[in-house]
């Protein structure tokens, strides 16, 4: 009788083949201990019998240039070849290994063959990292050299077809031993018969798809920033050549790390691929003398057989359930409204007060204060590191604007950038030492601004102190947390010179004590994440951060492509989406004030503008928005499962859309939202194909209409728009939608949007 896999078995251990069998709802990673005592991988895909033996995936070929170990039968197996879980340098594989060190000896090449393993029930946490929650059954491997222990952590999250894996090296034998190149995830696959698909970006124009057949050769994405950063986010995949949302195979590599790191895939001269997902070679090297360990941070490795589509919904449903703090994962987030667009730094207690009165009355329920509240802030070159009130502008501190919001109802957020400092502060006067410099080198700014070093425990005790204060002795339910530069001038004096190359991950160590001390002194206050926009958006934030700025661009049609490329990888609730002005500060767009709603709305929602200038007419349409979003948009960004029907990408200027479906677990509810790049005469009929809809089941699709006036608007000539709402009343069953499609309005001007919500009937 065929074995396939069943839930609660997730990780099986074959002792006769010497075989690990890990399964999901529907996947196998199969790998197994071969004749030499290396590791080898032969399968990681579709889900495979438990009872069969793989090793006979690899077949021993003699090559020339290849140096080998003889086997038993006298025949050469280079490990130039051979698939491995956790490669490293010297023998006989000359690609890029997991792992490279060098210990106070000079010796480099660590032999690192199995030595033991053992299953547990439960997940073991990493020490100062953030990682996934609640794992079940966890593999740990134990390889070892002769002086070097290297742990391999395997954990199966079964119901999001997801393995979080990484790795612990522990120095057992040698004084010190340097590591120069350490891999949380190492994975070998048998071909490259892949597109790669990464997300790169730039300040406000993040994380943007490109993809792009493996050739031959190393490809990769890394940053060397200090921060993941908006260029390159740490999130990887490799997929069948014709996948797409909605079928193919599809590999995801999530790298749960907000520092440096390096993911790269090496393509060897047989065809085979190397995946690599860790610290990058260049500029890292951490010490650990005998007896010590380093762990790595974890990497979240998906399979999908159902395209891209299915990947996503893996990583939202991992994310939300196992990463974002379940303080606030699935509950409903606040509707802000945040002054930075109204006012930048000119305002005083008046003018946010008068934010707040026009806000209140439509149901924003948070007023969050930016940029320029403290120490001598009143642009971006001084003040940062004096965390107290400019009482210049607020003559009676935090007090009048908090009671201004207490007294209409709604809770109060403030913006901090705390891993920041300005020349021109009493922090810099006070702590020259404190900011990230190299010694006698005059440091580069960025924004006017320089890095505190918070590779340095006194740092990180002080912003503890500062921040803490802040937090105790103020009504504050919300902190916007930014981080605008990246970190150049990397030095501390504390640390002898051959510890200079660990810096930037003892950075990320601090950082991450410091939030880990914030967050659970202050479990009440939500932190959103922010970095010049989504400049830091990465997994590891998520712990701490379940929601970040997405981007500094709030046009809604470069939202699109920003938003939709980031929900490759990040639930829709981690995404914050704020209406701003038109003609948009970022690119000097006009767009409908329906569709910033709709765009944003598929975020956690906000309006960043001076509410206190709009009309009465745009007014009732921010009602609108924020009455939908509370009651039927917010469910279904918190929990429900993303369709991606129609990606921006696709197109050209003049026929380009972008439309998202949103269906809830239960499959009784959905929101479909639709928009329409720029406009053209005498359009041809379209129509989307709904998915993810119970096919037997009856629905009803009703347009919102935030903004009355656009259901009879017409083009200016007056010529006909093909804007129809025909189907609004006619109950259609999930098949037909999904098989037939809704045809869609046309709108007779640019970045027109559209909202339905689908309804069980
Ligand atoms: C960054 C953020 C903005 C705003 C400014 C304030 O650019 O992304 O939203 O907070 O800083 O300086």
């Amino acid at each position: 009788m065929q074995k396939l896999y069943y839930f609660g078995m997730a990780i099986k251990y074959n002792g006769n083949t010497k075989t690990f069998y890990l399964s999901g709802k529907s996947f196998a990673y199969v790998f197994g201990v071969n004749q030499f005592g290396y590791l080898q991988n032969y399968h990681f895909g579709k889900p495979v019998d438990v009872a069969d033996d793989l090793s006979y995936m690899f077949v021993p070929v003699e090559r020339g240039l290849a140096a080998s170990i003889p086997d038993s039968a006298g025949r050469h197996n280079g490990l130039d070849t051979m698939p491995l879980e956790y490669p490293f340098f010297g023998g006989s594989d000359m690609r890029h290994g997991a792992f490279l060190s060098v210990s106070d000896t000079g010796l480099r090449q660590e032999d690192l063959r199995y030595k033991s393993h053992k299953i547990t029930k439960d997940k073991p946490s990493i020490k100062g990292l953030p990682s996934l929650r609640r794992g079940g059954q966890t593999l740990i491997i134990t390889l070892a050299s002769k002086a070097v222990e290297v742990k391999l952590f395997y954990t199966v999250y079964e119901d999001c077809n997801t393995i979080a894996r990484r790795t612990v090296i522990k120095n057992i034998g040698y004084k010190n031993l340097k590591l120069e190149r350490v891999a949380s995830l190492s994975l070998d696959l048998p071909n490259m018969n892949y597109d790669m698909v990464s997300l790169w970006g730039k300040h406000c124009g993040e994380r943007h798809i490109e993809r792009a057949p493996l050739r031959k050769g190393i490809q990769s994405v890394y940053s060397l920033r200090g921060a993941s950063s908006p260029h390159f986010n740490p999130f990887l995949a490799l997929c069948d050549p014709n996948a797409d949302e909605r079928q193919g195979n599809v590999i995801g590599i999530s790298y749960i790390y907000g520092g440096n790191f390096l993911m790269s895939c090496e393509c060897d001269f047989v065809g085979g691929t190397r995946i690599y997902a860790g610290f990058p070679d260049f500029d890292f090297g951490y010490n650990i003398h005998k007896g010590e360990s380093f762990e790595t941070p974890e990497t979240a490795l998906v399979f999908s057989d159902t395209g891209f589509g299915g990947m996503s919904r893996s990583y939202h449903d991992l994310y939300r359930g196992y990463l974002i703090n379940p303080n606030f994962a699935s509950n409903p987030r606040p509707i802000v409204i945040n002054n930075w667009e109204a006012t930048y730094f000119d305002f005083d207690d008046d003018k946010l007060c008068k934010i707040v009165d026009a806000a209140a009355p439509l149901g924003i329920d948070t007023f969050v204060l930016d940029d320029g509240w403290f120490g001598k802030r009143n642009s971006d070159t001084s003040g940062l590191g004096d965390w107290y009130v400019n009482k210049n502008k607020l003559h009676n501190g935090l007090t009048t604007i908090i009671n201004r919001c207490k007294d209409k109802g709604m809770k109060f957020g403030l913006w901090f950038e705390p891993e920041m400092i300005s020349e021109d502060s009493d922090l810099f006067r006070t702590h020259p030492e404190w900011r990230m410099q190299v010694p006698n080198a005059k440091p580069s700014p960025s924004r006017s601004q320089y890095v505190l070093n918070l590779s340095r425990q006194d740092v990180v005790d002080y912003l503890k102190q500062t921040l803490g204060d802040m937090l105790r002795t103020h009504d504050i339910s919300y902190v916007k947390w930014d981080y605008n530069r990246h970190i150049t001038d990397v030095h501390c004096t504390l640390l002898p010179p051959e510890k200079q190359q660990e810096i930037l991950h003892r950075y990320m160590l601090g950082f991450y004590e410091l939030v880990e001390y914030l967050t659970t002194t202050f479990p009440h206050v939500l932190f959103e994440g922010c970095s010049s926009g989504g400049g830091r958006f990465d997994p590891s934030m998520l712990p701490y951060f379940p929601q970040h700025w997405t981007s500094d661009n709030s046009d809604a049609w470069a939202r699109t492509f920003i938003q939709y490329g980031t929900s490759l990888c990040y639930p829709l609730s981690s995404m914050a989406g704020h209406v701003s002005v038109c003609p948009n500060h970022q690119t000097g767009r006009n767009t409908p004030l329906e569709s910033r709603g709709i765009m944003a709305s598929l975020c956690a929602f906000g309006y960043e503008l001076d509410i206190s200038q709009m009309s009465d007419h745009e007014r009732a349409i921010v009602k609108t928005q924020i009455e939908v979003y509370r009651r039927d948009i917010s469910p279904l960004i918190l929990n429900g499962d993303l369709y991606r029907l129609k990606s921006p990408f696709e197109g050209n200027l003049v026929n380009n859309s972008f439309a998202f479906l949103v269906v809830s677990k239960d499959k009784q509810k959905a929101l479909l939202a639709y928009m329409q790049g720029t406009s053209e005469c005498s359009p041809a009929p379209k129509t989307l194909k709904l998915d993810g809809l119970n096919p037997r089941q009856k629905y009803k699709l009703s347009r919102v209409h935030f903004d009355p006036a656009t259901k009879n608007r017409k083009p200016l000539g007056g010529f006909p728009s093909a804007y129809t709402d025909s189907f609004d009343t006619i109950a259609l069953s999930g098949s037909t939608l999904m098989s037939c499609g809704v045809p869609l309005p046309s709108f007779g001007w640019d970045f027109g949007a559209v909202m339905y919500l689908v309804e069980q009937v």
